[in-house]
């Protein structure tokens, strides 16, 4: 069949969530299993699923793609997602030179050099949450007393948000990602979510402690910019790192002969991580973009101007010709050019920082706990099918 045909089996890919292979929850959904595929979207809207390696890069980095989601064409996938959408978008949905300048305020908090510096008080937030879940007894679930507190304490920090307010951003921010929440959900959540950042960041105007009072002390930004490019780096400071915390441990404990190697040489964690980064994926309802030209694909697939795209880095990230056996997870391969925190002028701002959460989460993880296990059957854990960002409802363990 040609790829050009008219859009086509739209049932079977953009419903959502879509459906993942039954036996591995870790392997994206079987749909994903194909070249780039034009279909139309839940509101008839033309749209393209990208999957190779190739292409998903082409989507990522050639600036005939945009990101901003107020363009004629931009695709939502759900309902709800449009309402994710504010006025004054984070940089995250802009095209350059408005997320470049944006995006420039914040470059300098999230520096290689500067994360590494942090690594003494990320050991000591990662060393406390053990201790409390430790001193609470098996089973404890790693979801709530580990994974989520080590990452929204950092960015807290960072931030200048009151950590005591968790309950309510993780809440939050849980609401926004929900894939099948309604329009008007997603809009109340948003909302809430908005007038606590403007208050807090009204609060902290003039002072010079945190990324916040930082952004709200600035005379070139409006306060909805101040709040909605906060809640970008608060919410993905959090949700992201967490799922990657308890998806990982997970996953090496369903391959006891790589969580074996970690342990025996836990040099490799760096590695690990990268590896764990790719064959998870959790950004795995792929990343949106919309054509303003007509652009021809590597792989042959020609895009209209006007059509939107969703580039599905978790099939990239299995490609077979980049990462070989690529449905193997192999914490000693070269996984380096994974696209799990997309690639291009988006690439994702905070990855230095997740690096180094993720590098001493599990090495803590693994060298203070030798006897950790599920307490549950495999079958009873429970998965964020759901969300946008892939992840774990409840991660039961002993030790
Ligand atoms: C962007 C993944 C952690 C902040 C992105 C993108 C991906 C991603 C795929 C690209 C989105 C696109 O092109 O549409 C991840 C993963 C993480 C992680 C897998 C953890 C394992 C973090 C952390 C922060 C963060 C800890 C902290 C602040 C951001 C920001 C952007 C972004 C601000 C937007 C960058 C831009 O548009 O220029 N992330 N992320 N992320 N991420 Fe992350």
């Amino acid at each position: 069949t040609s790829l050009h045909e008219p859009p086509h089996e739209t049932a079977e890919l953009f419903t959502f969530p879509q459906p993942r292979a039954t036996g591995c929850p870790f392997d994206p959904p079987p749909a994903q299993r194909r070249p780039a595929t034009r279909m139309a979207l839940w509101d008839g809207a033309p749209c393209w699923m990208v999957t190779d390696y190739q292409d998903v890069r082409t989507v990522l980095s050639d600036r005939r793609f945009s990101a901003d989601a107020r363009i004629e064409g931009f695709p939502f996938f759900a309902p709800g997602r449009r309402a994710f959408i504010r006025d004054e978008p984070a940089f995250i949905r802009l095209d350059d030179p408005e997320h470049q300048r944006l995006r420039r305020m914040m470059t300098g908090d999230f520096l290689v050099k500067r994360v590494d510096q942090l690594r003494p008080r990320i050991q000591r937030i990662v060393d406390d949450a053990l201790d409390a879940m430790i001193a609470k007894g098996a089973p404890a679930d790693l979801v709530a007393d580990f994974a989520f507190p080590i990452p929204s304490l950092v960015i807290c920090e960072l931030l200048g948000v009151p950590y005591e307010d968790h309950e309510f951003f993780q809440r939050q921010s849980r609401l926004v990602l929900d894939a099948t929440a309604g329009a008007e959900q997603v809009k109340a959540a948003m909302d809430d979510f908005n007038a606590y950042m403007t208050e807090l960041a009204a609060s902290k105007k003039g002072e010079e402690d945190g990324i916040v009072a930082r952004l709200a002390s600035r005379e070139d930004l409006t306060p909805g910019e101040v709040a909605s490019n906060a809640l970008l780096l608060l919410l993905a400071g959090h949700e992201t790192t967490a799922n990657m915390t308890s998806l990982s441990t997970l996953v090496l404990l369903r391959h006891p002969e790589q969580l074996a190697k970690l342990r025996a040489e836990p040099e490799l964690v760096k590695g690990a991580v990268e590896e764990l980064l790719r064959y998870l994926t959790i950004v795995h309802t792929g990343l949106p973009r919309v054509a303003v030209e007509d652009v021809e694909l590597p792989g042959g697939a020609v895009v209209r101007a006007g059509e939107g795209v969703f580039a599905m880095i978790a099939a990239a990230n299995r490609d077979e010709e980049m990462f070989g056996a690529g449905e193997e997870l192999d914490i000693t391969r070269d996984a380096r050019r994974h696209l799990a925190f997309g690639f291009g002028v988006h690439q994702c701002l905070g990855q230095p920082l997740a690096r180094v959460e993720l590098q001493i989460a599990l090495a803590t993880l693994v060298r203070r706990l030798p006897g950790l296990r599920l307490a549950v059957p495999f079958e009873q854990v429970r998965f964020r099918t759901e969300s946008l960002i892939y992840g774990l409802h409840e991660l039961p363990l002993a030790w």
